[in-house]
Order: C-alpha cells, then sequence, then structure tokens
C-alpha cells in the first residue's frame, strides 16, 4: 500500500528508534533514512555507529518541535515518510517533570503533523505518503485481572506520560479526519531488549544486579505488564508502515503477561546463569520500595487485527528474548557504563532515595 522513498524517522537516537534504524537501513537500501533526534538524556549516538556511514542514512539534531527545522527538513529532504518515536518516554520521570512531555509527545507531534500538512497537502496520496505514529498501550489506562485492550478501548491515561501520549493519538487522528493526512497508530506495549536505557525496569534490574545494588520493585510487584522483544516491534512496525491501512490503529503485543515480581525472579536468575553465579543468588537482592504514585495495574493487549490481516507474528519468547538481552547487556558494558552516568546517577538517587 505504501512506497517509502525518503523517510524522516524521529528518536532514532533512542532505544526503539535505533533499533528499528539498525534493522531498516541496510534492508531498504534504495529508501532515505533521515534520524532526527535532538539527543536528550536517552539519545545516544552510539546506538547507530553499526549504520553512521551508510549512503541511505543521516543524523540531524533537533527538536520535533522546532517549527522552522521541521518544516526545512520536509522542504529539503522531500520527506514522504514519517515514523514518529521522538518522546519523553519514561513514567517516573514525566512525575517529576510533566511539562517537557507535553512540549516533546504532544507539541511536538502536532508540529510534525503541521509540517506534512504543508508539505503534502490536503488528501495526500497514501501509496507516496505515510505519518506513522509510534505510540503506546499506557493511553487506555489500567486493567483488572481480566480483559485486554482492543482499538476500541476507550482512552483512559492515568499518568503524565500516558496523557501526552493520549493527546498526541488524538490530534493524529484529528489529521486523519479533518485534513485526510494519511495517518497510521501502533499501540505497543512494554519492550525490552538491546540499547534501552537503564532507567527501565529490565536494564535497571540487569545493571543492579551487576553492581551488587538493591532491586527496587514498586508496591508488592504484582502489576503485569505484557512484554515484547524490541525486534519483533520493529518487524511489526515494518509490517505496519508498507501494509497498515489509512487511518488505521493497530495493537502490538506477543500476549506475555507476567507479573513484576515473577519478571524480576526469571531475569535474575538468567543472569546467574550467564554469570555462572548460582541460580537464585541475585534474588536476594529484591528490595520493595514505595509504589508508583497512579501505578496501572495491568496492560494486555489484544493484537488480533495485525495477526490476522497484516499475518505478523513474533519471533521470540519471553525466554528468549530475555536471554539475548542478559547476554547484550553482558557484552555491552562499555555502552552500559557510558549511560550510567553522573547525570543517570542522580536521577537514580532522586528517585529511589524518597522511597
Ligand atoms: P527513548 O526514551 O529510549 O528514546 C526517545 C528518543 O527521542 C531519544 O533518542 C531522545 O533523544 C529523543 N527525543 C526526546 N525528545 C525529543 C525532541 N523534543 N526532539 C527530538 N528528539 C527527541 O524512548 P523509546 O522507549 O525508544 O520509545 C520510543 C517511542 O515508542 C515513544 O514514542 C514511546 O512512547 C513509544 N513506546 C515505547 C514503548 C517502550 O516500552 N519503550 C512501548 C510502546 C511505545
Ligand atoms: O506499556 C508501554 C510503556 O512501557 C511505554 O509506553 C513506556 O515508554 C515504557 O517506559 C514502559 O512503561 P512502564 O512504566 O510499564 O515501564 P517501566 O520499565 O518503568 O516499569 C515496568 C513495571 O515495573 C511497572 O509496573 C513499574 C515497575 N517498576 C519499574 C521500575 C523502573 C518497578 O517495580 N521498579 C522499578 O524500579
Amino acid at each position: 500500500i505504501h512506497r517509502p522513498e525518503v523517510v524522516l524517522v524521529t528518536g532514532g537516537a533512542g532505544f526503539i528508534g535505533s533499533n528499528f534504524l539498525l534493522y531498516m537501513v541496510p534492508r531498504y537500501p534504495e529508501v532515505q533514512f533521515i534520524n532526527l533526534d535532538s539527543l536528550t538524556y536517552a539519545g545516544n549516538l552510539l546506538n547507530l555507529r553499526d549504520i553512521e556511514d551508510a549512503p541511505n542514512y543521516r543524523f540531524v539534531r533537533g527538536d520535533v518541535a522546532d517549527a522552522p527545522l521541521v518544516e526545512r527538513l520536509f522542504r529539503e529532504h522531500g520527506i514522504t515518510t514519517v515514523v514518529h518515536f521522538a518522546a519523553e518516554s519514561h513514567v517516573d520521570r514525566s512525575i517529576m517533570t510533566p511539562l517537557s512531555f507535553v512540549l516533546t509527545n504532544t507539541v511536538g507531534t502536532v508540529t510534525l503533523l503541521e509540517a506534512a500538512r504543508k508539505a503534502w497537502g490536503d488528501h495526500a496520496d497514501p501509496e507516496r505518503f505515510r505519518f506513522y505514529h509510534i505510540s503506546t498501550d499506557e493511553v487506555f489506562g489500567s486493567l483488572g485481572p481480566e480483559g485486554y485492550f482492543t482499538e476500541s478501548t476507550p482512552y483512559n491515561p492515568r499518568s503524565p506520560y500516558a496523557a501526552s501520549k493520549a493527546a498526541s493519538d488524538h490530534f493524529v487522528r484529528a489529521y486523519w479526519h479533518t485534513y485526510g493526512l494519511p495517518v497510521v497508530i501502533s499501540n505497543c506495549s512494554n519492550n525490552y531488549g538491546p540499547y534501552q536505557f537503564p532507567e527501565k525496569l529490565i536494564p535497571l534490574v540487569i545493571l543492579n544486579a551487576l553492581e551488587n545494588r538493591p532491586i527496587p520493585i514498586y508496591g508488592k510487584g504484582e502489576n503485569v505488564r505484557d512484554w515484547l522483544y524490541v525486534r519483533d516491534h520493529c518487524t511489526a512496525i515494518e509490517r505496519i508502515l508498507l501494509s497498515g491501512q489509512t487511518g488505521q490503529t493497530y495493537l502490538v503485543s506477543a500476549g506475555c503477561e507476567r507479573k513484576n515480581l515473577e519478571l524480576v525472579q526469571q531475569l535474575l536468575d538468567l543472569i546467574d546463569e550467564e554469570l555462572g553465579r548460582p541460580v537464585g543468588q541475585s534474588r536476594r537482592l529484591i528490595t520493595f520500595v514505595k509504589d508508583r504514585p497512579g501505578h496501572d495495574f495491568r496492560y494486555a493487549l489484544d493484537a488480533s487485527r495485525l495477526r490476522e490481516e497484516l499475518g505478523w507474528a513474533p519471533a521470540y519468547t519471553l525466554e528468549e528474548g530475555l536471554r539475548e538481552t542478559v547476554r547484550w547487556y553482558l557484552t555491552h558494558r562499555d555502552w552500559l557504563e557510558a549511560v550510567a552516568d553522573a547525570s543517570y546517577r542522580a536521577y537514580y538517587e532522586k528517585q529511589y532515595a524518597l522511597r
């Protein structure tokens, strides 16, 4: 349905964006990829070393909310396709500093939509143009022990992060209905894998286990998340980008639900195994801390539309994905040391000392 020519990838130096570029740039040599990223604490050009010299890739440092810059990029590069990852992405930080989330996630998205509308005109041809917005299951709120989110679940965001992403989703749909901008949205469950910043649960557990530091579990560890290996997310994005229906929303999930405590125990045992420690030894690092305010109890998604209409299926089980992830972090300690710098340590102190 859609044939990308010049793709603007925003937030391509972050966790999912860099995995996506590492996957797509060598796979589609005839397509140009422009990575617009402001390099916040979460953006890291080290992630992109394998493609930095590829002839179909270029990096531009800048803010998605900078309208003149974004409009210039559309004009100068003839952008036909946007894959919009850039965001402030961490819920705990959104509780500390909500405004930056509104500026990047909401205002930044509308800035990109405006530039796309100006460059492509009303009712742009979907075969040539596409605005793909990457979003999250958190817009739907919190589930009880039963049931699943579907594409028609009403929005009920409960953290500043989720509210800012929900607002951005609404704007993307508004541009489809009002201006005929060819958009597509996907809302994905929790990702994990290489290049994830260690503020998020899985890399935080790996880093703390390596340093023999306490592993903070919010509340009783009974909250449930639905885990997806990032490379499976990238193949889903590829499928939706090329074949998703314009104006449509797709939920992305591998259906791997776990209680946080169970997930952390499984992960620690894997780390022990990979490090040659007695399996079970690292579990003693688990420390229960004060709960996250407004902590959503459970996320679980029904991805049947993506599986049935677009034929996508995940390639990794949770066990396989976790093992790959642990091995990646154990063999990339230089990366971990580079990102766990003084500013990360200061964030960590602020976040966990109060609990
Ligand atoms: P991340 O925090 O690792 O990376 C975000 C990237 O965006 C960084 O490179 C950062 O420098 C860049 N950025 C931030 N503000 C910017 C701005 N104003 N202008 C330009 N660049 C800016 O995030 P992630 O985990 O890779 O998430 C990517 C997208 O996927 C986000 O939109 C997020 O909402 C969504 N998502 C994430 C998950 C997950 O589990 N991580 C799940 C579902 C959806
Ligand atoms: O569901 C998709 C979302 O997943 C994405 O939209 C977000 O960008 C991403 O950050 C992630 O949000 P979560 O809040 O679910 O992820 P996080 O890794 O912060 O936490 C996962 C679970 O683990 C959650 O229930 C909170 C808990 N937790 C987290 C941390 C950092 C702990 O118990 N202890 C911790 O130290």
